[in-house]
């Protein structure tokens, strides 16, 4: 599994206090919802940097935003192992996960929740997490066996890019009002 990259300019080394957002995605849709993310918490004061989780430096890293694409109702190993590695940090992380399920109708909300459920019961112990969001990316069906297709596409379910990028920007919002509640340094704060 091939995971995605996107540029980012990390804080200097001597900046302390700074905020990462890290994610792991294999083809992409997770990669650019971190992208945005970062802008946004950015754009309020903090310092930020956003890498891929296997390249991802603790070091000064004062709070964590971490999100995977999920693939079988679970992240993707780098974003777990990294969570792993903010609870020895102690560390505090809000999460995000990116899948494929719309929630509509009764069932694909039920479907929706057991899938955020699941996803969260495989966090490790120990992880402060200050909150778990799901977003939509991107589904593609090709590939994918034919009773794959079919049961997505009998949840309603269409190929193409989901993200709701309104949805993103709220929620990086609500994350830099709670960091900056949580007294966490801005990059241009004296
Ligand atoms: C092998 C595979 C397994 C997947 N399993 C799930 C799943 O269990 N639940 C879900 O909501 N989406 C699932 N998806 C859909 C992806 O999570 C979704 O397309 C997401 O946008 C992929 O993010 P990425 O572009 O960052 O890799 C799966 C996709 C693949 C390729």
């Amino acid at each position: 599994m091939s995971e995605h990259a996107v540029e980012s300019s990390k804080p200097h080394p001597a900046t302390s206090g700074w905020v990462l957002v890290a994610y792991a995605s294999a083809a992409g849709s997770t990669a650019g919802i971190a992208e945005r993310i970062a802008r946004g918490i950015g754009r309020t004061g903090h310092a930020v940097a956003c890498e891929p989780a296997d390249r991802a430096d603790l070091v000064g890293v004062e709070a964590l935003v971490l999100g995977s694409a999920v693939h079988d109702m679970a992240w993707l190993p780098s974003a777990s192992d990294l969570l792993r590695r903010t609870a020895v940090a102690g560390i505090p992380v809000w999460c995000f996960s990116v899948g494929a399920v719309q929630p509509r109708g009764p069932l694909t909300r039920l479907m929706a929740r057991l899938e955020a459920q699941r996803v969260a019961a495989g966090f490790p112990p120990g992880v402060l997490v200050r909150d778990h969001q799901v977003f939509r990316g991107v589904v593609r069906l090709r590939g994918v066996p034919w009773w794959g297709r079919l049961v997505y596409r009998a949840m309603s379910g269409r190929p193409g890019d989901h993200r709701d990028w309104a949805a993103v920007d709220r929620w990086a919002a609500r994350v830099a009002a709670e960091l900056a509640q949580e007294g966490r340094p801005h990059q241009n704060s004296d």
